[in-house]
């Protein structure tokens, strides 16, 4: 059986009594955009974390990289992980290491690979690149949501990763920072055209983002396919939610 560059065939994940994912499938091409939306509590993270090993699904088949990492163990995951990396929600920056420090951690982990002239430039350009350089020795705690999300994403790409996977980035961030976050999420789509999934209840960002979106409903796929197809789909859960965000006009108003 083949299959895509990113991928879920039918995957199935329980917590106990909790069936959080029944039979999911999608997929994402090389260098495409996959956007993940769906009700809070719908196993969007849970998503997340099945594709970068920190879960194992029950039943079905997960690709990663092409390849079939549905029975990987531990240390085959630190292997994608090099190269496929995720910003999670929280951010989860070191509070104790400045920004600067938290950007450089992940290659001054890798031993000897990196000298420090290289961390240095490496961390100045991404600083650069996300527009927080002039945050470069602060410590998160000073630092406001949005700023630390960008940090966290200059984070993620230090070791220039292939995969990047993105759990709600302007979620719970001051809407003039979430703009500036969404803007930054496109420019770094046009600009280093990773291959990316970005799981969020932004539809203007999704909009712009996806070459593919996936809605999860009640453990299901609600819908997967284009914008374009998103916005052309008769279901009235999906028209609903687009009409809510003024995506789409709402019935009465197209007569
Ligand atoms: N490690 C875990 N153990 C038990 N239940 C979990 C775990 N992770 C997630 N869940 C449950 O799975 C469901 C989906 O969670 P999640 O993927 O975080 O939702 P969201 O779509 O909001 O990201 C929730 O009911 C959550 O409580
Ligand atoms: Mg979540």
């Amino acid at each position: 059986m083949s299959g895509h560059y990113i991928e879920f065939q039918h995957v199935c994940k329980s917590f106990d009594a909790n069936d959080v994912l029944k039979d999911v499938s999608f997929y994402i091409e090389r260098g495409e955009t996959g956007v993940i939306m769906g009700r809070s509590g719908v196993g969007k993270s849970v998503s997340l974390k099945l594709l970068m090993g920190f879960l194992t699904a029950d039943q079905g088949r997960i690709l990663v990289e092409g390849q079939d990492v549905t029975h990987f163990t531990e240390k085959q995951f630190e292997e994608i992980r090099k190269r496929v990396t995720m910003v999670f929600q929280s951010g989860a920056l070191f509070d104790s290491l400045t920004v600067a420090e938290n950007v450089a951690f992940p290659m001054e982990s890798r031993g000897m690979k990196y000298d420090a002239d290289e961390i240095d430039d490496r961390v100045g350009e991404l600083l650069e690149m996300l527009e927080v350089g002039q945050f470069r020795d602060r410590l998160p705690a000073e630092l406001a949501t949005g700023t630390k999300r960008a940090v966290a994403i200059a984070r993620a790409l230090a070791e220039r990763p292939e995969v990047i996977f993105y759990d709600e980035p302007t979620t719970m961030v001051d809407p003039l920072m979430a703009a500036h976050v969404s803007d930054l999420i496109v420019r770094l789509k046009q600009t280093l055209k990773k291959t990316s999934i970005v799981v969020t209840h932004d539809t203007h960002l999704a909009k712009k983002l996806a070459d593919r979106v996936v809605f999860l409903n009640e453990g299901r796929v609600g819908f997967f396919g284009t914008w374009p197809e998103l916005e052309a789909c008769d279901d009235p859960v999906l028209r609903n939610f687009l009409v809510q965000d003024e995506l789409i006009p709402a019935l009465d108003s197209t007569l």
